[in-house]
């Protein structure tokens, strides 16, 4: 079960997720949190326990089932240079990392956003933002995270996981929902203040999933190999490349990470 009143109660922060909505059914807590946007306070939350049009990122679909997962988007109005807008995904990557491995072991994350379990993905992260040239207007990282569920589509099912299925047992969404926004808050603020990602490199870093490995770098028709070496400050993804040994420092967007011999 899943309500406005059990989240609430296990919801520990200043900000982020007080403000609450709560939808038994959306077509994406993206879209919603996006038409409110310009009205609401920063932190404010939305959840469902259901989404009909689910998005991805590049385009793709989210499958969300009911009454099983956790579909959250939080509206975040603080001015911030759009070039930095990409960090806050990485932020919520942290978050949901701290969250998840507070409940299950060989929780690493795949970089920029995805969050992975025993080499499967669990979560999926998308950011969205409206801006002009110089600030922000709003910032929306929308999160999914597999809990209960335990079948994908076959798509997706080579390469996806829950937390039910590594753990053998149900998790409480409402406590997840609110240690992500406790541990989101703890980054964000830090980043507000530093206007980096420097405070999480090192511990970013020490749990990337392909670090050091070989991986294929794609963006639209082109791909090339290289090492992946960890982040830099601003959380872009320094890479070997491995015709020339030049080494690249490669932006999230619409850019995908693969492993040479699959997903991770
Ligand atoms: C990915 O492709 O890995 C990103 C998936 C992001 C899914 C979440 S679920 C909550 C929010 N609302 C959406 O429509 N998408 C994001």
């Amino acid at each position: 079960m899943l309500s406005k009143e059990l989240i609430l109660k296990q919801m520990n922060t200043a900000y982020c997720g007080k403000n609450l909505i709560y939808l038994d059914e959306t077509d994406s807590t993206n879209e919603y949190a996006k038409k409110i946007a310009a009205t609401s306070e920063s932190g404010t939350l939305v959840v469902a326990d259901c989404q009909k049009k689910g998005k991805g990122r590049l385009g793709r679909n989210w499958n969300s089932p009911a009454g099983t997962c956790i579909y959250m988007s939080l509206i975040l109005k603080e001015r911030i240079e759009p070039h930095k807008s990409p960090m806050v995904t990485l932020i919520a990557a942290m978050a949901v990392f701290d969250a998840v491995r507070e409940k299950l072991s060989d929780v690493k994350i795949k970089w920029p956003n995805d969050i992975v379990v025993g080499g499967k993905k669990i979560t999926g992260i998308l950011t969205e933002m409206k801006s002009d040239s110089q600030e922000t207007e709003y910032i929306v990282p929308g999160i999914g995270i597999n809990v209960n569920n335990e079948e994908f589509a076959p798509e997706i099912a080579a390469n996806a996981t829950s937390m039910k299925i590594e753990a053998g047992r149900d998790f409480d969404r409402s406590i997840l929902i609110a240690n992500v926004m406790k541990y989101f808050e703890k980054y964000y603020d830090e980043f507000l203040k530093t206007g980096d990602l420097s405070f999480i490199k090192e511990i970013y870093n020490d749990n990337l999933v392909n670090r050091n490995n070989e991986v294929e770098i794609i963006s639209g028709e082109d791909s090339y190999r290289a090492a992946a070496l960890g982040i830099d400050d601003s959380g872009a993804l320094i890479v070997r490349k491995k015709d020339t040994g030049e080494i690249h420092t490669v932006v999230s967007g619409e850019v995908s990470v693969r492993g040479v011999y699959g997903y991770v």
